[in-house]
């Protein structure tokens, strides 16, 4: 099976757990584009949808659901998210497509995230994958200083501009054994508004397309 049809089996899969009327949030990346399409053939009316991404926004708009503020939602009953890598015990690494801040702040403001990957995403150590951060543009070189010092080695993500207006630092080499203690380290770093690994608050659950099924994991 090639990968997008594992995608579009997953995406169909995650759709079962949207209920009618829900304020849901929506992540970023081609999985949930896949999630998107499927969505919008279900013909399931959602109250709205808050999304991780301008990219995100303008899939939902152009399905017909409209896209709400959190600031005026309350926290949100479920969170459909893709992730680079994800672990055994559903911690991820995210950020691929530069959408790690909003993506953090929808998982913290939903009561139930489920994670929507095909199988090359899964992992036994999380760290094959370039962690993304996402810097405050004054602070790249001392954030940059600061990762290599922990043991990183850091490139920053040519000619790219978060939604936010900031920089995205990708970053091999840290050790991400304890991605507990890796996450709230980095986030301490002055300059640095969030870092893509997703340990302090991973997924719930995880569907994952094999070449077998989708699998809940
Ligand atoms: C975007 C993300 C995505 O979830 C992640 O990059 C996976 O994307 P894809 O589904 O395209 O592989 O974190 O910031």
């Amino acid at each position: 099976m090639s990968q997008q049809r594992l995608k579009i089996e997953v995406a169909k899969a995650a759709l079962k757990y949207v209920e009618p009327g829900m304020t849901l949030g929506v992540g970023t990346g081609s999985t949930v584009n896949a999630f998107i399409d499927e969505l919008g053939s279900s013909g399931l009316e959602l109250t709205g949808a808050v999304s991780s991404s301008d990219e995100t926004t303008e899939r939902l708009k152009a399905i017909g659901v409209s896209v709400l503020d959190l600031n005026h939602t309350g926290d949100l009953a479920l969170y459909i998210d893709g992730a680079d890598e994800v672990d055994s015990h559903r911690r991820m690494i995210k950020g691929g497509g530069g959408a790690l801040t909003r993506e953090k702040i929808i998982a913290a403001a939903s009561r139930r995230f489920i994670c929507i990957v095909d199988e090359s995403k899964c992992v036994g150590v999380l760290g094959e994958f370039p962690l993304p951060i996402e810097v405050i543009p004054m602070a790249r070189a001392l954030v940059a200083r600061k990762l290599i010092g922990m043991g990183g080695s850091v490139s920053l993500r040519e000619g790219f501009q978060t939604d936010n207006g900031n920089l995205i630092l990708d970053v091999r080499g840290l050790d991400l054994v304890d991605p507990v203690r890796m996450e709230t380290q980095v986030n301490q770093i002055p300059g640095v508004v969030t870092c893509g690994l997703f340990a302090l608050r991973g997924a719930d659950q995880v569907l994952v397309a094999t070449e077998q099924g989708v699998e809940l994991r």
